[in-house]
């Protein structure tokens, strides 16, 4: 085994079992770019500030570079006995330039180094979840537009409840991923505060320049206090939140979709790219992709938690508890990454029975609120008038008939205040499109949903 970094201070080697417990090399070495970025900007910082030469810094520099390359084409394999990504990038430097790579580590600690790295890799991975959240949002916008005027029944405890449109369901959702872009963005910019040039805990006695390091790594700026640099973890606690949330959403989208597609419902039907078989039963069509989604949530939400359950009670400054965020957040962001790349082909691929929607619209009675409200147009209180209209589907039920079917007399024997107009009061259509107020599903109100949602989104 190699002499470690502290074996000054020691007189024995790390037994290889408690190297491996130690070690984070196997999960934190796809930071090797960010940690790469971060030496950089750190090098050019100490000959700016004339703690290193010019001379020095070109060489450290360079080799940097060259070691970034053959990570990248595979030259360079991670050693998989080095401590952590930061040592091995150290540990190589100093064996391609000697003493001059040993130089590097002035003026900083790997607790600053370790919590640049994260914030670089999560800036990152919240652009790309951005990138992804948006094209999916693009898709439910178009396909709202496409079924702005399709009745569906909208539902309450799964039970029928009152019609709507599928466009209007549909920006239901779109609403979800708007404000999960918000909180992704506030992610984003919570990450950009460089803790580098904190050191260990208690900053540092050299002249360093943390303003120019965290403008060279696209930061607002550096944090103001050196201890909290090295302690905080929030934005991983943020960003494991924000991507909870939004599996949240894509998990109850699943759901719905599941139910859509069975034959209880028929209200769309997958891609034959996006479902499975059944190993023993030849009918079936399995919608494992929404599934696996919905089963995936409860990765986020374990990340979540497990990342809150390691920062809570550690004391100030690095406590290597922290080393287990990484595994946690890195999951996450996989997590979604790849439900997000599934789930928005799946969704703009899938047929839309309009047909079937709209036959379970016609025998729910869920246009009983619209019927209730005919009487109270004609001078019934609300609630007299619900009592009416409750006796009238009981009788309906009864006579397996429909409030469409229902003759008038019928109607007239539980109250003289119905006439002809009671059908198109109740026409389905006429119930979607009369239900104008802000946000409501009338198809003009869904556009203007649309609308606004567009302009906002500079589309
Ligand atoms: N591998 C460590 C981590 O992920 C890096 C920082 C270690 N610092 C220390 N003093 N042990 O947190």
């Amino acid at each position: 085994m190699k002499e470690t970094m502290w074996a000054g201070r020691f007189q024995k080697q790390l037994d290889s079992e408690v190297n491996d417990f130690n070690s984070s090399i196997s999960f934190d070495a796809r930071m090797y770019k960010q940690d790469i970025a971060g030496s950089l900007a750190h090098v050019a910082m100490l000959a700016k500030a004339k703690i290193l030469t010019d001379a020095e810094c070109a060489m450290i520099s360079e080799a940097l570079g060259g070691i970034l390359q053959d990570i990248e084409s595979g030259a360079l394999p991670f050693d998989p006995v080095a401590e952590d990504i930061h040592m091995f990038v150290e540990a190589e430097l100093t064996a391609r330039i000697g003493d001059v790579g040993k130089k590097l580590h002035t003026a900083r600690s790997r607790n600053d180094q370790v919590a640049i790295d994260t914030r670089l890799y999560l800036m990152e991975a919240a652009d790309t979840i951005i990138a992804e959240t948006e094209t999916l949002l693009e898709t439910v916008l178009k396909q709202a537009e496409q079924y702005a005027d399709t009745i569906m029944p909208g539902y309450t405890h799964l039970q029928r409840a009152q019609p709507v449109t599928f466009g209007y369901h549909l920006m239901a959702y779109a609403n979800m991923f708007e404000r999960d872009l918000r909180r992704l963005r506030f992610c984003r910019e919570s990450a950009a505060v460089s803790p580098l040039g904190s050191c260990a805990l208690a900053g540092t006695t050299y002249p360093t320049d943390r303003f120019m390091t965290a403008a060279a790594l696209h930061c607002s700026g550096p944090c103001e206090n050196a201890m909290d640099g090295v302690s905080d973890r929030d934005f991983v606690i943020e960003l494991a939140a924000a991507i909870a949330m939004l599996m949240m959403h894509l998990s109850r989208f699943s759901e719905e979709i599941i139910l859509w597609c069975s034959w209880e419902f028929r209200f769309i039907e997958l891609d034959d790219a996006y479902s499975t078989g059944s190993s023993i039963m030849p009918q079936k069509k399995n919608p494992d992709i929404p599934e696996l989604v919905r089963g995936k949530t409860g990765r986020a939400y374990g990340n979540l938690v497990t990342l809150l359950t390691v920062m809570k009670g550690l004391p100030l400054a690095y406590n290597k508890d922290m080393q287990e965020d990484k595994e946690a957040i890195f999951d996450s962001i996989d997590t979604v990454l790849q439900c997000l790349h599934i789930f928005t082909p799946m969704l703009s691929t899938m047929r839309v029975r309009a047909e079937n929607m709209r036959a379970a619209a016609a025998n729910g009675f869920i246009n009983a609120t619209d019927c209730a409200d005919y009487l109270v147009g004609k001078g019934l209180p609300f609630r007299a008038a619900y009592k009416v209209t409750g006796s009238l589907v009981a009788r309906c039920i009864g006579d397996g008939k429909t409030l469409e079917t229902l003759p008038l007399a019928v109607y007239r024997e539980y109250s003289p205040l119905f006439e002809e107009d009671v059908f198109a009061a109740i026409d389905m259509a006429a119930c979607v499109e009369k239900r104008t107020s802000f946000g409501a599903t009338s198809p003009v109100k869904v556009r203007e949903q649309i609308a606004l949602m567009k302009a906002r989104l500079g589309k």
